[in-house]
């Protein structure tokens, strides 16, 4: 934090002092909410790189560190003491519950996971090969037209529930998305079971036998949920937040950040870094993989690799690679994909291009071949990031509810098209 606590921006014969609002944590901000109006210049950061959209106290990221703090807890301790439920509750509240507190969230989690029964007939209008991250989307985004009694915003009790809801629903709806691709009947939510192996019991018990839960695989998927849980603005949670600014319903709202997240610079990476993984094939294919992704007229970059805040390693990605080993150890997976990810690793953090623009493994570049590893269908790597980013969005979604300073979002432009001209067509 520096001494600052103003700047002077001199333009031509104007000079306009900026306060400078300082963080608890992190850079100092420049205000320049009234930099239009006093020199009536815009300013312009493509991609928000330099800009901070709001205040918020829910997650601290230092990106030269590689430091993740979760309502100010690192996520190294998180992920070695905590569980997805307990974080999902700290991320919304703030605080981390007692132990009566985290039984009663976790039971009114529990007693919300059902979905409407239409919605089955909903997924029925889907092709059978349709992606899972539309299904989800679209699901998601129709809660709103079954839960008619928490759309009024200015209720908290009523914002409350909807987030309740939505951390309930996604592994629901999520399975059910599953399911109806897999061409195998839909599973209801079992309330004696934990958040997790609820998910992993509509994921994968058929009627013909009874399903095995392993803990193993329970483990590895509550401390991955923990690790995709929030991650400050980035793209999806900027995309609830842009779309609840304009008091779209938290439903239309999560499911816009659903979509942002599919994308593959974002949390679509993981999917698309086990298919590149897939496509490298052998460790002999490395060198040539890592030549590619340096070549600036072919398209193809290292998924799983680079962040825009992370110039060292991504914390989440440190812990996921150390359980990657864990995890396949104790299921006995032997996956050659695994020996390929190392070798791009070591090859690229080797390599100039990568270690001069801080280039290193993110959060999804490990996290795909665990996936694999519990048996999670490639297509639905997205969706498992969705379910551990719900409560990250719902958090946000309500901090901007109550936030004083929050607006609707409309970011100006440069405008670079023709200049005003009459329409002469006869
Ligand atoms: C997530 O924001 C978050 O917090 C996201 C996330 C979360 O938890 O919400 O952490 C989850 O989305 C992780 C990122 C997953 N995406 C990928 O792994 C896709 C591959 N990565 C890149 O597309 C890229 O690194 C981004 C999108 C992640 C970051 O893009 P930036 O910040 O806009 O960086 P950039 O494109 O400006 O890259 C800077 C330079 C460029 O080269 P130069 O123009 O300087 O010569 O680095 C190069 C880029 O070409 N570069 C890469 C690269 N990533 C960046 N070159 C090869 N391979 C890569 N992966």
């Amino acid at each position: 934090m520096s001494e600052l606590d103003q700047v002077t921006l001199t333009a031509g014969e104007k000079s306009v002092a900026l306060p400078v609002l300082k963080p608890t944590l992190g850079n100092d901000c420049v205000d320049i909410s009234k930099l239009t109006k006093e020199t009536g210049l815009f300013t312009y950061d493509p991609g928000f790189g330099a800009t901070a959209s709001c205040k918020s106290a829910i997650t601290y990221i230092d990106g030269d560190k590689g430091v993740l703090l979760y309502r100010g807890y690192p996520i190294d301790q998180l992920a070695a003491k905590s569980s997805f439920t307990e974080v999902s509750y700290l991320l919304m509240n703030g605080e981390l519950p007692s132990s009566d507190e985290l039984s009663k969230f976790e039971h009114e989690v529990t007693h919300h996971t059902m979905m409407h029964e239409s919605l089955k007939s909903f997924l029925q209008g889907f092709r059978h090969d349709a992606h899972p991250m539309a299904m989800l989307a679209a699901s998601v985004a129709s809660l709103s037209a079954f839960y008619h009694d928490t759309l009024d915003l200015n209720d908290p009790e009523q914002r409350r529930l909807a987030a309740i809801r939505l951390i309930a629903k996604m592994p629901t709806l999520a399975a059910a998305a599953h399911r109806y691709t897999a061409g195998q009947p839909i599973r209801y939510p079992r309330n004696n079971l934990s958040y997790v192996e609820r998910f992993l019991h509509m994921m994968f018990e058929v009627p013909s036998e009874d399903l095995e839960l392993s803990p193993v695989v329970a483990k590895a998927m509550d401390l991955l949920f923990i690790l995709h849980a929030d991650h400050e603005q980035n793209a999806s949670t900027s995309t609830v937040r842009l779309v609840g600014s304009t008091g779209a319903n938290p439903y239309a709202s999560v499911a816009a950040g659903i979509t942002a997240l599919w994308g593959p610079a974002h949390g679509g990476a993981n999917e698309a870094v086990l298919k590149q993984l897939a496509e490298i094939g052998d460790a002999k294919n490395v060198a040539k993989a890592v030549e590619r992704a340096k070549d600036k007229n072919d398209p193809f970059r290292l998924m799983g690799f680079g962040h825009r805040v992370y110039k060292n390693f991504d914390p989440r990605a440190k812990i996921i690679r150390e359980m990657t080993h864990k995890v396949l150890g104790e299921l006995g997976v032997n996956d050659p994909l695994l020996e390929v990810a190392m070798k791009l690793e070591e090859a690229a953090l080797q390599d100039d291009y990568f270690v001069e623009r801080k280039l290193y493994p993110n959060v999804d570049f490990y996290s795909g071949i665990i996936y694999k590893a519990l048996k999670i269908p490639t297509e639905m790597f997205t969706v498992m990031f969705a379910i551990g980013r719900t409560p990250g969005w719902v958090a946000h979604w309500l901090e901007q509810q109550v936030d004083p300073d929050a607006r609707i979002g409309r970011p100006r432009q440069i405008y670079t098209g023709s200049p005003s001209r009459d329409y002469t067509k006869g």
